[in-house]
């Protein structure tokens, strides 16, 4: 695998890669916003799995700040094995109610810097013919839950595609399709998270756990727990049109 680039890697999911990866030996490269909680983390990297954790702060929907994180995933001195495509929150309230430029914000961190990011990281790994990227997409990909729904879909169907581009040549391509799992996420869309049963929350660990197993076999799509699987399965048989009414109830 080698070393790993995680976006996103202040909270939730994407702190959790980095420990199970770092874990297993990797050092990581570590992207979101917050400097002192991607620094404190490195720390703890570092000094719990004797690896090297190298902080990089960006905000995803800024492009020179997207700018200077493919550069460092085009490193030829210092490579990056794993991108992890993680970034990512939602603006709640339906789309006529939230502003614009907020939508347009979203759009770049959930679409523009997951294709940026892909594109320098797919080609990058493509010179040396290994590599593998992990797309963070959900199972509101089925759904049809505003704008983030349709994000969830692009970043799905966009790794479908980016697989096949590069299968047989060394580099995979996997999209991650999680339930609910307990993160900042929902706190910070401000939805309640009490609304939502417990038997639909997975935990932060064994999803991790199941994607990273899932990389490794090259799978395109990975959707830990039979729950979810079965979930899946019903909403891509189910008419639209049933979808639609579920969602808008
Ligand atoms: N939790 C769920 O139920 C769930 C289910 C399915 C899929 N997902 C997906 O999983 C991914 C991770 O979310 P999470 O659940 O772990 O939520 P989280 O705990 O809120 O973490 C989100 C991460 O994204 C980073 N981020 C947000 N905006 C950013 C920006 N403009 N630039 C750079 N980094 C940014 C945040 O860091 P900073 O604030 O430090 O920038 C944070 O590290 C997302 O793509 C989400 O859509 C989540």
């Amino acid at each position: 695998m080698g070393t790993a680039l995680i976006t996103g890697a202040s909270s939730g999911l994407g702190r959790e890669f980095a420990r199970q990866i770092a874990w297993r030996g990797h050092d990581v490269v570590l992207v979101a916003r917050d400097r002192e909680r991607l620094e404190a983390l490195a720390d703890e990297l570092e000094l719990t799995y004797r690896v090297r954790a190298e902080v990089l702060p960006a905000d995803l929907s800024l492009s020179d700040d997207l700018a200077r994180v493919c550069e460092r995933l085009t490193s030829v001195d210092d490579p990056v094995g794993l991108l992890v495509n993680n970034a990512g929150y939602t603006v709640h309230g339906r789309f006529l109610r939230t502003e614009i430029r907020d939508q347009r914000s979203l759009e770049a961190v959930m679409v523009g810097a997951v294709m940026e990011l892909s594109h320098a990281g797919a080609r990058a790994m493509l010179v040396r013919g290994r590599g593998a990227i992990l797309n963070v997409s959900s199972v509101a990909s089925l759904t049809t839950a505003g704008t983030y729904s349709a994000h969830k879909a692009w970043v799905r169907t966009f790794t479908e595609g980016l697989a096949a581009e590069l299968d047989g040549k060394g580099v995979t391509a996997t999209a991650l399709c999680p339930g609910f799992v307990h993160t900042e996420f929902h706190k910070r869309a401000n939805i309640d998270e009490t609304r939502i049963p417990e038997i639909a929350w997975l935990d932060v660990r064994y999803v991790v756990r199941a994607a990273l197993e899932d990389v490794n076999k090259g799978r395109v799509i990975s959707t830990p727990s039979f729950r979810y699987k079965v979930v899946s399965a019903v909403l891509r048989i189910l008419p639209r049109r049933v979808i639609r009414g579920i969602q808008h109830r």
